[in-house]
């Protein structure tokens, strides 16, 4: 059972976006703040995820729910959508206002339509973290932080990458995730503004929803609509690229040679098929933050200020050399 507490939001006004959240407890007798393993009574945390959707999500969500156990001062009640259904997540998230939780966890199936939850947390002085996925419009004064790699900068990355293997230009379709999600934006962007001025020309942009059966499936459309004149495809997650990878193939094309396929994620599989030659370049985009989440949770219950966007480092993987050095101590 959760000490009852009261939470007075204060703006920091030394750096732009920190927040600090100063705790007053209130509880009968208590008195005493009981961040996460500081005290006897457990943290209770809400954390309304996303649920099965692929290797990146499990090894996000696995990790998240591995660090905030009870050893730890936390009572961690997951709730993953169903079927990737917002509205889902918006009802887990008002019961876990109504029951009072200590902090929520938000990773959003979509970006837009959590004004009104994220205001009712704060009327209920329940702070919010995101985790992985961002809101539209950002209002960082609705939550604590949001912890992430940089889809900005990955996919800026991930264009400069492609823009000096097509000096000459080249043809290029991207295969995006759900239309609405953040982080497909984010990712957009990046790449935008890598590629523009360059000569690379993007034949097809659609989404194949995370998976590598729409992976498979679109690229051979396209593939065909553009007699496989394509000389690369941007996948925004792992899977969409592997499955692409088998529909280059399927067209008689070689990948790695006459498609070069550059994917997001850095999951075991996708770092095996840069290892073969599939893919040719896996920009990670690194799942394993929940001890941060656990560190920024608990500076949020003890009135830490905490910087509004916490930045998950995340590597590059632009060879077979370079994916086989790491394979076999992969964490996911
Ligand atoms: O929000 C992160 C994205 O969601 C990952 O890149 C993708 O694999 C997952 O489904």
């Amino acid at each position: 059972m959760a000490v009852q507490r009261r939470f007075t939001k204060i703006l920091g006004l030394a750096a732009v976006g920190a927040i600090s959240i100063s705790l007053a407890a209130c509880s009968s007798g208590g008195g005493e703040s009981d961040s996460g393993g500081g005290s006897d009574e457990l943290t209770t945390v809400g954390f309304v995820a996303v649920g099965p959707e692929g290797a990146w999500r499990e090894a996000n969500e696995t990790n998240v729910q591995d660090t905030f156990t009870e050893d730890a001062g936390f009572d961690l009640k997951y709730a993953p959508a169903t079927n990737l259904d917002q509205k889902s997540q918006i009802d887990a998230f008002t019961s876990f206002v109504d029951e009072g939780v200590d902090v929520i966890l938000l990773s959003a199936t979509e970006a837009s339509g959590w004004e009104d939850s994220l205001k009712r947390a704060q009327e209920a002085e329940i702070p919010v973290i995101l985790l992985d996925r961002g809101i539209e419009p950002d209002d960082t004064s609705l939550y604590v932080t949001r912890i992430a790699p940089d889809n900005v900068e990955v996919a800026k990355e991930v264009g400069a990458w492609a823009v000096e293997q097509f000096p000459d230009g080249g043809n290029y379709i991207t295969l995006e995730g759900p239309a609405g999600v953040g982080v497909v934006n984010e990712r957009n962007e990046g790449w935008n503004e890598s590629v523009e001025g360059s000569k690379l020309v993007q034949v097809a942009a659609q989404t194949a929803n995370w998976s590598a059966e729409e992976g498979k499936s679109v690229t051979e459309t396209l593939l065909k609509a553009n007699n496989n004149d394509v000389q690369m495809i941007f996948a925004q997650n792992d899977e969409m690229g592997l499955g692409a990878a088998q529909a280059v193939e399927e067209a008689g094309l070689k990948p790695g040679v006459d498609v070069k396929i550059a994917t997001i994620d850095g999951t075991k599989a996708a770092m095996q098929a840069l290892a073969d030659g599939q893919l040719s370049y896996v920009h990670e985009y690194n799942p394993l933050f929940g001890e941060t989440a656990l560190d920024v949770v608990n500076k949020a219950l003890e009135g830490d200020s905490v910087e509004s966007y916490i930045i998950v480092p995340s590597e590059a993987f632009d060879s077979a050399e370079a994916a086989q050095a790491v394979l076999a101590d992969r964490k996911y």
